[in-house]
């Protein structure tokens, strides 16, 4: 078979470094995003698979000319879109020695493997989720992981139900009803549909002004339901949620979920690194949750992919997915002296090396960076979140509480909501196309639409977030001016 020889092999590797570190280290130099034309379109999509195969360096000038190109835009400081951060310098450098090595993760008695547990552990350590009796994996994000939390809730629902779900499937179970909050996660219903929930059986709680789930709406509702005969399969909080990074009552949760004998999940996707900042107490009652969901690809910025999936009770997980019996699987393990197998906890065999990422990611991070980062997104959030409110043309729909802030322009005319939403998606896709700042837009609330901005990226200063603002009136007035005209 075709491949590189050992001089070839570094020749083109410091020419895929250069290229690496031209991409991620001119950024700022360049537009945060270009949309692209149809013709470069279609030379990626219609490229044909070469007969004899290109030369390496043809390869990678494909690479230089036609991907690097166009790249989504969460390198650049100034990009401020849904939940995306640049990558962090050791991430990349490490998934670069992590495909090296090729291992599959699966288990076995590698490095790989140690790592992947001594990275779990120090995410349990940070998050304050006991490491005693519980387990943790790897998983591809977020979605995945709160599937695999999801599916060990079921697990122990049903079998508490005296059913056997794995063996039979869902057919004769007892319904069962999921609680999440109105901003909860799409990803928490996608795994309500695919573990025979069903949407019908999600109860959305709808939350306050502050966009906090209202915690005794949540505990009426759980006791009608349980008069109604249903059963509470799991409560789903948010560390965090995607809108506004808002976090929810977790220790009032937590107690209406133990009193319920509900299980507890947390969903720390976006906010569960910012356990470390001690301005956060509320974060501390991940100590208190069955199962958390972290993605070390959002703000710790690991090299998409890596989501962590936790759950309290490591004989639930087990018993959740693995198909070793339970004599072989002790038997194996002292004679080998190794740990269990990962993919006894979670739904794939073949398991990438995610681990190193992370790893060197935190440890040239360090607690103390991590800290730092968050703390700095934290205050350039509130900060913008002040010229937001001292700005007549924009409306602060958010307190900031961890560093997502949402707003709208509102000096147009007759501001309908209708109005307001047709302006400011208009304002976002303008914004998108001249590249000087990425921001996107979310729905708040039922007919109320907002910008939104979301600091994650390592290198973005308070000049950015400053650049950003006046950008943003400037084009909004630009798009005033031209409506105005057209009438
Ligand atoms: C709060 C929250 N939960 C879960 C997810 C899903 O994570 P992923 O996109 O990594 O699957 C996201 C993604 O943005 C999120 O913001």
């Amino acid at each position: 078979m075709k491949e590189l020889d050992a001089d070839e092999f570094k020749r083109l590797g410091h020419i895929a470094v250069e290229l690496a570190a031209e991409h991620i280290y001119s950024m700022r130099d360049r537009p945060v995003f270009t949309p692209m034309t149809a013709g470069e379109r279609s030379a990626i999509l219609n490229s044909a698979l070469p007969e004899s195969g290109l030369l390496p360096s043809r390869v990678l000038d494909f690479v230089r000319d036609h991907v690097l190109t166009h790249p989504m835009g969460n390198g650049h400081p100034r990009f401020f879109g849904w939940a995306n951060s640049s990558p962090s310098s050791m991430g990349v450098l490490s998934e670069f020695l992590a495909a090296a090595m090729n291992p599959s993760c699966a288990g076995g008695d590698h490095a790989a493997i140690y790592l992947e547990r001594c990275v779990v552990r120090w995410l349990m350590e940070l998050t304050r989720f006991p490491v005693q009796g519980s387990q943790g994996l790897l998983v591809s994000g977020g979605s995945m992981a709160a599937l695999i939390c999801l599916a060990a809730a079921r697990q122990r629902a049903l079998s508490r139900a005296g059913c056997d779900v794995r063996e039979l499937g869902m057919s004769g179970t007892p319904p069962l009803v999921m609680y999440m909050s109105d901003q909860g996660h799409s990803s928490l219903l996608k795994a309500a549909g695919l573990l025979g929930i069903g949407h019908a059986n999600v109860r959305v709680i709808p939350t306050g002004k502050d966009f906090r789930m209202d915690v005794d709406r949540l505990d009426a509702v759980i006791t009608q339901d349980r008069k109604a005969g249903l059963t509470a399969l799991c409560v789903c909080a948010s560390a965090g949620t995607m809108n506004t990074g808002t976090l929810d009552p977790l220790r009032a949760i937590a107690e209406v979920c133990m009193r319920q004998q509900v299980w507890f999940h947390i969903d720390g996707a976006l906010g569960g690194m910012a356990a470390l900042d001690s301005s956060l107490p509320e974060l501390s009652a991940m100590a208190l949750s069955d199962s958390l969901s972290l993605d070390p690809h959002k703000w710790l910025g690991v090299p998409i992919e890596c989501g962590v999936a936790m759950v309290r009770d490591q004989k639930r997980l087990r018993e959740t997915f693995s198909l070793v019996p339970f004599d072989a699987r002790l038997e194996a393990a002292e004679a080998q002296n190794w740990p269990a197998w990962f993919s006894e906890y979670g739904l794939e065999q073949t398991r990438g090396f995610r681990a190193l990422k992370l790893w060197a990611t935190l440890a040239h991070l360090g607690t103390e960076g991590l800290r730092l980062r968050i703390a700095q997104h934290r205050a350039l959030a509130r900060s913008l979140a002040a010229s937001i409110a001292a700005e007549p043309a924009l409306e602060l729909l958010n307190q900031p509480e961890l560093a997502i802030v949402c707003f709208r322009y509102v000096r147009i005319p007759e501001p309908s909501e209708l109005r307001l939403r047709v302006f400011n998606q208009a304002l976002a896709a303008q914004l998108q196309a001249e590249g000087e700042v990425f921001l996107t837009g979310v729905d708040l609330r039922p007919g109320c639409y907002a910008l939104r901005v979301s600091i994650m990226h390592h290198a973005t200063r308070s000049t950015d977030v400053t650049a950003m603002m006046s950008t943003l009136l400037k084009t909004a007035a630009r798009l005033n001016e031209a409506a105005f005209s057209a009438m």
